[in-house]
């Protein structure tokens, strides 16, 4: 049977490469930084140059499919997923990381048809680690099989997550609480690199066993999606039960025994879902 979106999955992977090398450029020269929701949710030049890039370039090769981008829906484009193809765009993904120079700085592509994920790309631009997954056929970096970690002991994990953007102290409150519970149960440690494409990538990759984070958006985790559950790895909501992508919340994990885990310890807050009219 034919794979109906493999050009689709190779041009995603050609376009990221390219919008890497222009975020690299970048990130060698001043920039233009601007605020959206807050202080500190930044966006650039970069950010909105590198997203119309890849939306000119897969519009002119599938011109029936459709977008969410974030810099698309800041914009005021509404961020709804339909049946139709859709690419879920962040173009720069770990925006605070390349303002400062913080080496690690993704290009998240996903792509969902009839709302299922089909594959996601993710390249890593400043490490040139190019993850990929295509769904039913496995998951690689920079073509190399990835498997997640077969560890099922909590206390044997190191858990990933992120302050993400939000300051209300309340929320902070809850953020340190969910960790610090985390941290003492004991694990061997917590870590986050500042991409949420990134983390899920370390979790497809095997060196830490989850990811959890309230407060993402479709972009940062659509593409990382197919490629921590390709790499033998499960995607779960902060309260249990599965992914809700438009929920602003998410668990990736080696198994479901540390999904839940963790699940136990978090403290969930309101985010207001991406898809909210
Ligand atoms: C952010 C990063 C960050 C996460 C935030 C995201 P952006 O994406 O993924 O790690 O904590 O929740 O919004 O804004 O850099 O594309």
């Amino acid at each position: 049977m034919p794979d109906l979106w493999q050009e689709a999955m190779d041009h995603a992977v050609a376009i990221a490469r390219k919008a890497g090398e222009i975020v690299r450029d970048a990130v060698q020269n001043d920039m233009k930084i601007m605020c959206k929701s807050s202080s500190v949710d930044l966006v650039t030049k970069t950010d909105q140059k590198v997203e119309q890039l890849i939306i000119d370039s897969v519009k002119e090769k599938f011109p029936t499919h459709s977008f969410i981008g974030e810099e698309s829906v800041a914009a005021g484009q509404p961020c709804v997923l339909t049946d139709n193809p859709t690419w879920i765009i962040d173009p720069v993904d770990g925006t605070t990381n390349f303002v400062h120079g913080y080496p690690f700085v993704a290009i998240s592509i996903g792509f969902a048809v009839n709302k299922e994920l089909e594959f996601g790309v993710v390249y890593s631009c400043i490490e040139d680690k190019m993850y990929t997954a295509r769904k039913g056929k496995g998951a690689f970096c920079n073509g190399e099989p990835l498997q997640v970690s077969d560890q099922k002991e909590i206390n044997q994990s190191i858990i990933a997550t992120e302050f993400g953007s939000n300051r209300d102290p309340e929320v902070v409150n809850k953020i340190f609480s969910s960790m610090r519970k985390i941290l003492c149960l004991p694990v061997h440690g917590m870590r986050g690199v500042g991409t949420a494409a990134t983390n899920m990538c370390m979790v497809a990759s095997g060196c830490v066993e989850a990811y959890y984070e309230i407060g993402i958006h479709c972009w940062d985790v659509a593409a990382g999606a197919v490629i921590v559950s390709e790499a033998g790895g499960v995607l779960m909501d902060v309260e249990g039960g599965p992914l809700d992508l438009m929920s602003r919340r998410v668990v990736a994990a080696n198994n479901k025994t540390i999904a839940e885990r963790i699940i136990k310890e978090i403290e969930s807050f309101p985010a207001v879902r991406d898809d909210a009219p």
